[in-house]
């Protein structure tokens, strides 16, 4: 590292000492890395998914299953219940079978590259990991740190073609020793100073060293690609009651939502569109629209109500509707059950 690069990350490791955010998660700046079960939880959770969203789930996990060997002696099921409104299932999946492996293994591996082998962990986490627990110096880029290094270092080219330049360019600033506080430190500057918009570069303690902010616009930066707009799809769901209980699938497969409670559907999923419709026979009454808005995709969801003795066909189970809460529905079944309850 030159002088320049070690200054900066000197300054930025000296800001963290008294900006970081205190997180459940975290050990404070300067003390010993935290519990690497608790790290891997709160990284596998962070990914896509906002901090204030995580910290309940975190808590609520940590409490339920202390450490890894817990994790996995717990039933999929509890876990994927458990998971419910955090969204991204398959993150849910990977963890039972991570935790299962790295108890098979007698704790974790804690260099990047083994952790790297471990179920459903790609290279940001095995890197945040490797750091935050381990102390490894390890390059960790996440959204946050894109955007952050993309200023500094005035990469104007669009991502995501730039992800090779912006990694070369953390690797140079990333010091060999406090790795864990410094990926945090990336990430808090790039949560709370470097924002997306508005930048608030009079507080930032890299605005010295930042070409984004030399050349005149640094919320420019990182540039990207023009957005996409998103396929719109309708499907129905179906609320099926007898004698106070509700009629739940468990969807099959690793597909979307797969692992998790469910009302029926039209099989909007499968394909482009579902039918929007009832199934035949029995009187079905519409309970209104339910709108969700998925990576891929929005959707719009019917939802129809029976409540006369249909007979639901396949597997699931009667559950009682008063206890709906604990079933586990993803956001969006969660959201069709509100509506037919309200
Ligand atoms: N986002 C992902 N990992 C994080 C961490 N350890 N602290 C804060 N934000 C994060």
């Amino acid at each position: 590292m030159t002088a320049s690069k070690h200054n900066i990350s000197a300054a930025l490791l000296e800001w963290y000492d008294s900006h970081a955010r205190s997180l459940p998660w975290r050990a404070a700046p300067g003390s010993a890395a935290p519990d690497p079960y608790r790290v891997w939880l709160s990284e596998v959770m962070l990914q896509q998914t906002t901090t204030a969203a995580v910290a309940p789930y975190f808590r609520k996990f940590t409490q339920r299953w202390p450490d890894v060997q817990a994790l996995a002696a717990a039933p999929e099921e509890d876990i994927m219940a458990a998971w419910a409104g955090l969204g991204y299932y398959s993150r849910a999946r990977n963890l039972a079978a991570c935790a299962r492996e790295v108890t098979a293994l007698g704790g974790f591996p804690g260099t990047e590259a083994e952790l790297r082998k471990l179920p459903g962990l790609g290279a940001y986490t095995a890197a945040a990991i490797a750091a935050i627990a381990f102390g490894e110096r390890a390059v960790v880029v996440d959204a946050n740190v894109e955007r952050v290094v993309s200023r500094l270092f005035a990469i104007e080219e669009p991502l995501p073609g730039s992800r090779k330049a912006i990694r070369a360019n953390a690797d140079t600033i990333t010091p060999d020793d406090r790795a864990g506080d410094f990926a945090q430190a990336m990430m808090d500057l790039g949560a709370t100073i470097c924002t997306n918009r508005d930048p608030r570069c009079l507080l930032c303690p890299l605005t010295e060293a930042c070409e984004g902010r030399a050349a005149g616009d640094p919320a420019r930066l990182p540039v990207k690609p023009p957005k996409k707009a998103k396929p719109e799809r309708k499907g129905a769901a179906y609320w099926i009651e007898r004698d106070s209980a509700v009629w739940l699938v468990t969807r099959q497969g690793t597909g979307m939502l797969g692992g998790m409670r469910a009302l029926p559907d039209d099989g909007w999923t499968a394909r482009a569109d579902g039918s929007g419709e009832p199934p035949l026979g029995g009187e079905w009454q519409s309970a209104g629209l339910v709108r969700h808005v998925f990576t891929h995709a929005s959707l719009e969801l019917s939802v129809f109500r029976h409540e006369g003795g249909f007979d639901p066909e396949g597997e699931g189970e009667w559950w009682p509707v008063e206890q709906i809460e604990e079933a586990g529905l993803p956001t969006l079944f969660a959201k069709a059950a509100r509506l037919v309850l309200a």
